[in-house]
């Protein structure tokens, strides 16, 4: 299968896209309205991390309460200034693989510096110019693959393709990435290093605001051997982007998500019976709830549903970090959060790694021909 990009390359001038695209017909959208950004933009829950890490007792408080909020009623925020500030971290990336860093981040006071996202995702970019062959080297073929390159499909319940290439790879406990483009494996360490300490706050943060022990997902979770794992997606400019979807609604595996991208509008979360757009600044990490938090809050913290949209003009990209329990880790809801008489467990316990392959069968199940 040829990737969305060489497809939208080589038919730059196709006014019409291949039926295999078509899925806004009226048997597959979810027909829910799209909302106005006026009427939603300002309720989409901002989380300040730096009074998350450092804040008085008061505001550290009242951020758990907003945390806690937000995964209830959004199971998704944007979280700004996050400022676990590691100096060096603009000399390692200039020294070590000579690309030049700005240092913006001390004026606008952001730790996980804006130029380190910004090179992760031009890095990944540079990924996707790679040649089809080279590309193809990391096609991959189940989900448990520790570097997987694919286009148009995924595990939806569809048969149509998505206008969107990705490439997957698994950083943690073990760290693989491809050899190519030049960097991508400093900067992909580096950067994942980054987000995994902003995770593990924010998991803190949501630990306490369930009224358990600050380190009580860190540890039922076994994070230490949590698995982390990068998806990169690019959405080519589609002709018909009325017609082809990037990535239909879908809820994320694992505990949480953290999302950054180009700037290019297109991911939008189910709220309320709506779609909202949710584009933030490119330098704030959109985050959300994935199934094993749901599960683990027992239901209390919602995985939600969002979507990616393509459009006309713009390359979108999003880059998603992905941090799950240990694969051998069962996940099942905090025996604290359940009383067997008033709140009985409303999931079976599965480890991690059965759920990932139990979605691995469904995908076959529904890719092969019947
Ligand atoms: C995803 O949910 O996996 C990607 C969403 C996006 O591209 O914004
Ligand atoms: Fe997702």
């Amino acid at each position: 299968m040829i990737s969305i990009k060489q497809l939208a390359e080589t038919r730059g001038d196709l006014t019409s896209i291949p039926t295999a695209y078509n899925f806004f017909t009226p048997n597959n959208d979810i027909h829910l309205p799209v909302v106005s950004d006026e009427l939603y933009e300002d309720s989409i829950p901002t989380i300040d991390f730096s009074l998350l890490t450092s804040g008085t007792p008061e505001q550290r408080s009242k951020i758990v309460n907003d945390l806690g909020k937000a995964c209830r009623d959004w199971g998704f925020f944007v979280v700004i200034k996050y400022d676990i500030a590691v100096l060096s971290s603009g000399f390692f990336l200039s020294t070590c693989i000579g690309i030049k860093v700005d240092d913006d981040y001390q004026v606008i006071n952001h730790g996980v510096p804006e130029s380190l996202m910004k090179v992760m995702i031009e890095t990944c970019g540079e990924f996707f110019k790679l040649s089809e062959e080279e590309k193809q080297e990391y096609a991959g073929k189940d989900i448990l693959d520790p570097i997987f390159y694919g286009t148009s499909i995924n595990g939806a319940a569809t048969q149509v393709l998505f206008w969107r290439d990705f490439i997957k790879f698994f950083v943690h406990p073990k760290f693989h990435c491809p050899t190519k483009p030049t960097g991508l494996g400093e900067i992909s360490m580096e950067y994942c290093k980054r987000t995994g300490e902003v995770a593990r706050e924010l998991m803190k943060g949501i630990s306490v605001s369930l009224g358990l022990e600050e380190g009580y997902i860190e540890k039922a979770m076994n994070l230490d051997s949590g698995l982390q794992f990068v998806a990169a997606n690019l959405y080519p400019p589609c002709p018909k982007p009325d017609v082809a979807i990037g990535l239909p609604p879908h809820s994320d595996y694992g505990l949480l998500t953290l999302l950054i991208h180009n700037g290019v509008c297109g991911l939008q979360v189910q709220h309320k019976g709506n779609w909202v757009n949710l584009n933030p600044n490119p330098n704030a990490f959109v985050v959300n709830i994935g199934n094993h938090m749901e599960i683990l809050s027992k239901g209390k913290y919602k995985s939600v549903f969002h979507r990616a949209l393509v459009n006309e003009t713009d390359a979108r990209m999003s880059i998603l970090v992905v941090h799950g329990p240990a694969l051998e880790t069962v996940v099942s809801p905090a025996p604290e959060l359940v009383d067997n008489e008033t709140n009985p467990p409303a999931f079976a316990g599965m480890k991690y790694r059965e759920y990932l392959e139990m979605l691995q069968s469904k995908i076959h199940a529904r890719l092969s021909p019947k």
